[in-house]
């Protein structure tokens, strides 16, 4: 079905897509700014609403920059790079505020204004497809790989390795998915991949080019992680483990939460979904003792092996689901700080928060959806103090918020 169009975009979605009416029905332009009025085709029509494509933009936003990745008409790695950067800080700080009003459903506190990144070369790993001979992201929502040569959110380190790998790819079938990790600060290479090429052919060629190479699980060179540096801290990082991709706010992030424990002066921290330990590591000078929970058990290795690397003795670390070890807690605990995936809190986790009745909660979140219903559930007992938003991620519509929230009953 082909549908050409004229229309009036009226504001951006939480995916930052350009929002229009066709004919009364909610139509969804990606790549389509606020006040632009664009010759839009209409490619789905569902029922409640269209996906319509930009043929010609009529009339162009000044929040609208040039395009400087000749990949992005096709890639689905990022979906802002068409907006100025001040906007999508704009568009980002109106998103957090109108996702909590209309989900959180509790009193709002006034929002922090936005914690901005360099835009450009700040994701530390990245994790490609490989199929014959194209390496890159998928197009959304299909399985087609678009072959990059370049990307402008990945660390130059990172462009070298992939370009390494096109090299292997043309001589070398059946590579089938990459990871590419730097230690910010040592700018250690961990290079992960998974295929059915003969090992000695990735040892040989990828010898002298990493610090870590693991092919199928197996360590080929180096060792399991890197090595990566943050403020006064070292981290070891392992492939299966979590680490935050931005190079330059990930620092910003941890002193936002190390300013909250020493202004609410937390003593019995829980460290919840802490990955390598990092955040119990950084707060550990203000607090007097901290568990961290967190279920990849390599990244809690990493997490005990970081304790001792850092001479931290006030931290252990126990390995399971949140929802299952939470339970097995003892302790008396004032704080406890979340930092969980995308799907937020389990509910039985939230049951549990509430039950312990601890002070403090701080909730670190990349999800605002799933910050704010977890909000609401704990909207009764909690009292949203402060939203700090921070630009973990430009150029994508992607936010992380770190959330105060204080024990009322
Ligand atoms: C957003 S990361 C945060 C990691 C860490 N706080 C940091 O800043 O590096 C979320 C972490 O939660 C872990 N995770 C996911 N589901 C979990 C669960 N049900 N219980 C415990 N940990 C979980 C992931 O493995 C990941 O390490």
């Amino acid at each position: 079905m082909e549908e050409n169009i004229i229309v009036q975009i009226e504001k951006q979605d939480h995916q930052g897509r350009g929002i229009a009416h066709v004919n009364g029905k909610i139509t969804f332009v990606p790549k389509a700014l606020p006040d632009e009025i664009v010759n839009i085709k209409l490619c789905s029509k569902f029922s409640k609403f269209n996906e319509g494509q930009i043929i010609t933009i009529n009339k162009s936003s000044s929040c609208r920059t040039k395009v400087i990745c000749k990949h992005y008409s096709i890639c689905g790695g990022c979906q802002l790079l068409h907006q100025k950067y001040e906007a999508q800080l704009d568009f980002k700080q109106q998103k957090i505020k109108d996702i909590l009003t209309k989900y959180a459903k509790t009193k709002l506190p006034t929002i922090n204004p936005i914690i901005k990144s360099e835009p450009f070369y700040y994701r530390n790993k990245v994790t490609l497809h490989i199929i014959d001979n194209k390496i890159g992201y998928y197009s959304p929502r299909t399985h087609e790989i678009v072959d990059i040569t370049t990307c402008y959110l990945l660390n130059p380190l990172i462009l070298k390795i992939i370009n390494k790998l096109k090299a292997f790819i043309k001589q070398h079938q059946g590579l089938e998915k990459a990871m590419i990790r730097i230690g910010n600060g040592t700018d250690e290479i961990m290079l992960n991949l998974k295929g059915t090429v003969p090992l000695e052919y990735i040892q040989t060629f990828f010898t002298d080019q990493v610090t870590s190479l693991i092919y199928n699980n197996k360590v080929l060179l180096g060792k399991s992680s890197i090595l990566v540096k943050l403020n006064k801290y070292n981290f070891y990082v392992s492939a299966p483990a979590f680490f935050q991709v931005n190079v330059f706010t990930t620092d910003i992030l941890y002193q936002t939460i190390i300013n909250m424990i020493k202004d609410i002066a937390a003593e019995n921290v829980l460290d919840l979904y802490c990955g390598t330990g990092t955040i119990g590591i950084c707060i550990s000078p203000y607090v007097n003792k901290i568990i961290g929970i967190e279920v990849t058990p390599e990244a809690v290795d990493n997490a005990k092996e970081n304790q001792r690397l850092n001479n931290i003795k006030n931290i252990d670390f126990m390995v399971g689901k949140v929802e299952e070890v939470l339970p097995q807690i003892s302790s008396v605990i004032d704080t406890i700080i979340v930092d969980p995936p995308r799907n937020g809190l389990h509910q039985s986790v939230i049951k549990k928060l509430i039950d312990m009745s601890v002070q403090n909660i701080i909730y670190t979140s990349c999800d605002p959806m799933t910050l704010a219903r977890d909000i609401a559930l704990l909207k009764d007992n909690y009292q949203l103090l402060i939203v700090q938003p921070i630009d973990m991620f430009p150029n994508t519509y992607h936010m992380e918020c770190v959330c105060l929230l204080k024990r009322i009953k």
